[in-house]
């Protein structure tokens, strides 16, 4: 599942993992960890790519795949709360942009899939480059979109039921300036891969994009 941010990817993902008994990995979660490995070694944007390397790279980070209680760990600490405030926010695209961090959590998040694959039998991850990078022989590949207004008003109100504030213009600026970053950057650019499925989300509620998926998943016979 790739896609830009507040198309609701996580919510079906993981509401789709837990209905066919998959495992489920938020890859961004793994960039959000590093990039808050990076903030904890005191790093900020006037660091070099080095320094940001060394920090990213030299943290332990481990996803739990659960659907119904995905974990994210960072040397050992439950980081979930902590790598979505406005700090790694700010910082994630350009933490997640060096080749050598997308390298190394690439392998992890492979290591990852191999590992549910042999477990469940099947996994569904999320991302910016699922499709295109990390599984490109993945037999279902579906990439949501939205209008930048809706999933503006999607990361408001997650935002807001999270305690953190932060008005729409706001919110809508913050969302465009990541997928401009996020879509332009040199190695592994948001994209859709050429036999990913297009859903635009913009008119359907959560129940109706995952009922579209569960179809897909049962007419790729993908159910056993
Ligand atoms: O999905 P998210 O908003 O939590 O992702 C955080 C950032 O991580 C996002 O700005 C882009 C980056 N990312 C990426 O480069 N590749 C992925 N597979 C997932 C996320």
């Amino acid at each position: 599942m790739d896609g830009p941010s507040g198309t609701g990817k996580s919510t079906v993902s993981r509401r789709l993992a837990a209905a066919v008994g998959a495992a489920y990995l938020d890859t961004g979660a793994t960039y959000r960890a590093a990039t808050l490995a990076a903030l904890r070694a005191g790093l900020d944007g006037s660091a070099s790519a080095e320094q940001l390397v060394a920090a990213a790279n030299g943290a332990c980070i481990e996803s739990g795949t659960d659907p119904d209680g995905p974990t994210i760990r960072l040397d050992g600490d439950d980081v979930a709360a902590e790598i979505r405030g406005g700090a790694v926010t700010a910082f994630v695209s350009a933490v997640s942009a060096l080749p050598e961090v997308r390298d190394r959590l690439v392998a992890a998040q492979r290591a990852v899939i191999t590992a549910a694959l042999a477990t469940h039998g099947g996994i569904v991850v999320e991302g910016r480059d699922i499709g295109t990078v990390v599984a490109p022989d993945a037999p279902l590949k579906v990439y949501l979109t939205a209008s930048d207004e809706v999933r503006a008003a999607r990361r408001g109100r997650q935002d807001a039921r999270a305690g953190r504030g932060g008005d729409v213009a706001t919110v809508l600026a913050d969302v465009r300036r990541r997928d401009r970053l996020d879509s332009t950057r040199a190695v592994s650019p948001l994209h859709r891969a050429t036999d990913a499925l297009l859903v635009d989300t913009d008119e359907l509620s959560a129940e109706a994009v995952l009922a579209e998926l569960l179809r897909l998943v049962s007419e790729r016979g993908l159910l056993s």
